[in-house]
């Protein structure tokens, strides 16, 4: 952080009065669950985004990106709409989403820094969502439940972005802890608790470096699906709401009601909720090849279910079966592109990732990044 308000101070020419930093995430198990009103179990990561602030007259705001040095100025009367793929989206959707609360922020400059990777499937937006969230917060004195924080930034991917996205990313940077994975219940919206992934095992992201840009996916048609299964289902039994309610037999007993493709959508749905239960038991257990068998299921549900896989994503799942050291592997977050994520022994991790780099690149031509991943905490904030 004291980089960032040097360099703060330097180009503003005033300190910086609060900062705040905010993580991306990783889906471990509990794909496109969130919506569902199902479960889900993540982790932030020690890759976090940044966020130096100073309240400022008028209405004119300044909000700078020490990455790549680029600079947005917007007037806060005039943030109504959307600019098509600007990044600046996700700051001023933040004040959007919290007039919508009757909560008004005054003008700023704010500049960022982040080691999240962007477009790669572990939610920089949500990060950059939060950490600009929470610096607001600091700054103007605004009192929200750490809850309601997760709600703005989805809010500002609903609304401000038009994708229709659950809770997941935003929740997750905000209520991570370190070392430990969280299961959450989107129904209730609150943690359940906390598993810690079994030591000596890493996680290993390995990124397709195929873009995923989930504004422009097929994310939306996918939550769709989900839902008109969902009503088709409440049909034949009152009780479901949403398509966390279904169990496995009642699933298969409605298969003629559904759509062929409806059918496959809430078979991965209602799997994973599934899955991610039997993960946490199996965690119980110290079963990590039982645990990093059902990142495999996962992925198999994903390509054939609800395809929002890629065959480049596949190709990495693929890998992981044959290169040494490899016990699960899967797509993580939306899907579409983005990352892989890879359970690994910590010992194996380094070698691991070099061995599938090599065979994605002998096969597609593509240099796939990697990070072997540390578990890291929430979002937090403090005045300077
Ligand atoms: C994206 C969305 C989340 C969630 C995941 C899939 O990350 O933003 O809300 O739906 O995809 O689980």
């Amino acid at each position: 952080m004291e980089k960032l308000i040097e360099k703060y101070t330097a180009f503003f020419g005033a300190a910086p009065t609060v900062c705040s930093q905010a993580p991306g995430r990783l889906e471990i198990l509990g794909n496109h669950t969130d919506y569902n009103q199902g479960f889900v179990l993540s982790c932030a990561v020690e890759q976090v985004t940044k966020v130096a602030l100073r309240p400022v007259d008028g209405k004119h705001c300044k909000f700078k990106d020490f990455r790549d040095n680029s600079i947005r100025e917007f007037d806060l009367d005039n943030i109504d709409t959307a600019i098509p793929k600007d990044w600046c989206n996700y700051i001023k959707g933040v004040i959007v989403e919290l007039r919508k609360r009757g909560i008004e922020v005054g003008a700023f400059e704010a500049g960022m820094e982040s080691t999240v990777p962007l477009s790669a499937g572990m939610s920089s937006s949500a990060a950059l969502e939060t950490a600009v969230g929470f610096s607001l917060r600091e700054a103007f004195g605004i009192e929200l439940a750490p809850a309601d924080w997760a709600r703005v930034g989805q809010g500002v991917e609903n609304n401000y972005m038009g994708l229709k996205s659950g809770l997941l990313d935003q929740f997750s940077s905000i209520f991570g802890k370190k070392d430990s994975m969280i299961l959450s219940d989107f129904r209730t919206v609150e943690v359940l608790r906390t598993a810690a992934l079994p030591s000596g095992y890493s996680i290993v992201v390995i990124n397709s470096m195929a873009k995923h840009n989930l504004v422009d996916s097929e994310y939306n048609v996918r939550r769709q699906d989900c839902e008109s299964a969902a009503e088709k289902l409440a049909q034949i039994y009152p009780d479901v709401k949403t398509l966390r309610d279904v169990s496995m037999e009642q699933l298969a007993a409605a298969e003629p009601a559904l759509g062929e493709r409806e059918f496959r959508r809430a078979l991965h749905v209602v799997g994973e909720c599934t899955r991610v239960m039997k993960a946490v038991e199996l965690l119980e257990n110290n079963d990590v090849a039982g645990f990093g068998q059902l990142w495999f299921e996962s992925h198999e549900s994903s390509r054939v279910n609800f395809e929002n896989s890629t065959p480049e994503l596949d190709y990495l799942v693929e890998l992981a079966k044959s290169v040494p050291g490899g016990l699960g592997a899967r797509l993580s977050g939306g899907g579409f592109g983005g990352i892989s994520i890879h359970l690994v022994k910590s010992e194996d991790a380094e070698e691991y990732a070099k061995r599938v780099q090599a065979g994605y690149k002998t096969r597609t031509g593509i240099e796939a990044e990697y990070i072997i991943c540390a578990i890291g905490d929430g979002a937090s904030s403090r005045k300077l």
